[in-house]
């Protein structure tokens, strides 16, 4: 009885707490990509400001998520060196976070770009 109010108490913070979350698009969170990512410098990957050159266009991007996201198909990681010894993170994130929501991610990243904030 307890745990279940427990739970249902946990659940409704938690949907307050995603509500607020301005980025929050049909259950993807660009949010969690911050961790990692910004707009227009490095931090532990590539900017998104170099990922959207690289990529051209969000159905390019959306396309490469939906075929797998194979690290020889990113146009970064396959190019540096020093990006494709970390792709195996990114690979993890993609599993987790993208996988799924492939045409929201893409635009999540674009739209990212044009604001000017993840
Ligand atoms: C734990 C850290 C981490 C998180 C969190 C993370 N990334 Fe990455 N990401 C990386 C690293 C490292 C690279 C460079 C290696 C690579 O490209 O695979 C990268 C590269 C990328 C690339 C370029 C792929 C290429 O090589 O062309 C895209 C697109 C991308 N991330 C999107 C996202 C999105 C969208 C999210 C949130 C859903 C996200 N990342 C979350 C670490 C992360």
């Amino acid at each position: 009885m307890k745990k279940t109010l427990i739970i249902a108490a946990t659940a409704a913070f938690m949907m307050t707490g995603l509500a607020a979350t301005e980025a929050l698009a049909g259950g993807f969170n660009v949010k969690r990509c911050k961790a990692c990512h910004a707009v227009s410098k490095k931090k532990v990957g590539p900017s998104w400001k170099d990922v959207a050159a690289a990529y051209g266009d969000e159905a390019t991007l959306a396309g490469v998520f939906k075929s797998g996201f194979a690290v020889s198909d990113r146009k970064i990681a396959a190019s540096e060196a020093k990006w494709k010894k970390k792709a195996g993170m990114m690979t993890g994130q993609y599993k987790k976070l993208i996988k799924g929501h492939e045409d929201e991610a893409a635009k999540a990243l674009f739209d990212a770009v044009a604001r000017g904030k993840i």
